[in-house]
């Protein structure tokens, strides 16, 4: 069996540990050799195809990014539907593996109704897919962002001032949930949750006159209350959505005049997709990858590979697709025990 892989989207660590796993399961248990498709979909459109043996996924998992790159070029655009089993037909490939995350899983959902074999493999740092436990890529951006936020802490308490962070996180609010209980947060803001900036207000002041630095971590869909959607004020991507980031600097304005403190806003951006994958994100991705080679040699196409517990499993795609998986009430609640 001759296998397609590609990585769509933004990027994410762990994409090329799936990438190895996926290729070296596919040589060494199931017969199976890969090609991989440059830049997502763009590279399965436009012809753009390199061989995948198993020397040319040699000690990548450790590595950051993604070997194939990445786009978020969009296959259902303009009926190019015809054209992906067209290209596949073309580069004799039985089926392909679809590493993404949203967006991308939709239209391998939609492309496999339409008779194109795909086994998806969850991917976003935002760890929001529903029918899997963790994504990986989710364990690194908290670490990353953990470490940032404890400099941020040590500045900040030198000069007495608050700091606001920003994280990612475009539908739920799990990375700044997890940094800031790793970094002791004085407040979390959440797009799950909307809060009048007063009671932000009131946190950041409790923590300052018991001679603390406030710190702040907010999400960057978080919506205060009285405002109707998260500040985007860039535009939209090329799937039409808004594209966020920049609430942290509105809330570095509004604390400092609603507190009079001091306050310095950090935001985070791509540093939290970037670099070397934690050991977590490695084995997990590894995992999903060796896994997505198993399915598509079993023919189980239109699943998706997920985590149940500590199990790898196999998932209707369209079961990843109904809802999000944004943070409960009760995480919520739990943390806010701590604020102020
Ligand atoms: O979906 C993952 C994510 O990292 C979001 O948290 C963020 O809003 C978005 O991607 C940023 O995407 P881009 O790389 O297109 O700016």
């Amino acid at each position: 069996m001759r296998l397609g892989i590609l990585t769509s989207g933004g990027d994410c660590p762990g994409l090329n540990a799936v990438i190895r796993g996926a290729v070296l399961a596919g040589a060494l248990a199931y017969d199976v050799e890969f090609v991989g498709f440059r830049d997502g979909w763009r590279g399965v459109l436009d012809d753009d195809v390199v061989p995948l043996p198993r020397a040319a996924v040699r000690g990548i998992a450790g590595l950051g990014g993604t070997m194939l790159g990445t786009s978020r070029t969009n296959p259902l655009r303009d009926g190019a539907s015809g054209a992906v089993a067209e290209s596949l037909r073309r580069h004799q490939v039985d089926g392909l593996i679809a590493i993404g995350g949203e967006g991308t899983l939709a239209a391998a959902q939609i492309l496999s109704e339409q008779g194109v074999k795909i086994i998806g493999v969850p991917k976003t740092i935002d760890n929001d897919l529903g029918a899997t436990d963790y994504t990986f890529g989710f364990d690194t951006a908290v670490q990353t962002a953990t470490e940032a936020i404890d400099r941020l802490r040590t500045t900040g308490e030198s000069n007495h001032r608050c700091m606001i962070v920003e994280v990612m996180g475009r539908n739920a609010g799990w990375i700044a949930l997890h940094a800031g209980m790793a970094s002791g947060a004085h407040a979390i803001l959440i797009p799950e949750h909307s809060l009048s900036l007063e009671q932000v207000a009131a946190w950041v002041n409790s923590a300052y006159y018991r001679g603390r630095a406030p710190l702040v971590v907010v999400a960057e869909a978080f919506v205060p209350a009285g405002q109707a959607a998260p500040y985007s004020p860039r535009g939209l991507d090329t799937f039409g959505r808004p594209r966020l980031g920049g609430i942290g600097m509105l809330l570095e304005r509004l604390i400092q005049e609603l507190t009079g403190i001091d306050t310095r806003a950090t935001v985070l951006g791509h540093i939290q997709r970037g670099g070397a994958p934690t050991a977590f994100d490695r084995v997990l991705a590894t995992r999903l990858g060796m896994a997505a080679a198993g399915s598509a040699a079993a023919g189980a196409w239109g699943t998706m590979v997920s985590l149940r517990g500590t199990d790898i499993a196999n998932v209707p795609l369209a079961a990843a697709l109904g809802t999000l998986k944004t943070v409960p009430e009760s995480r919520f609640k739990e943390a806010e025990v701590l604020f102020g």
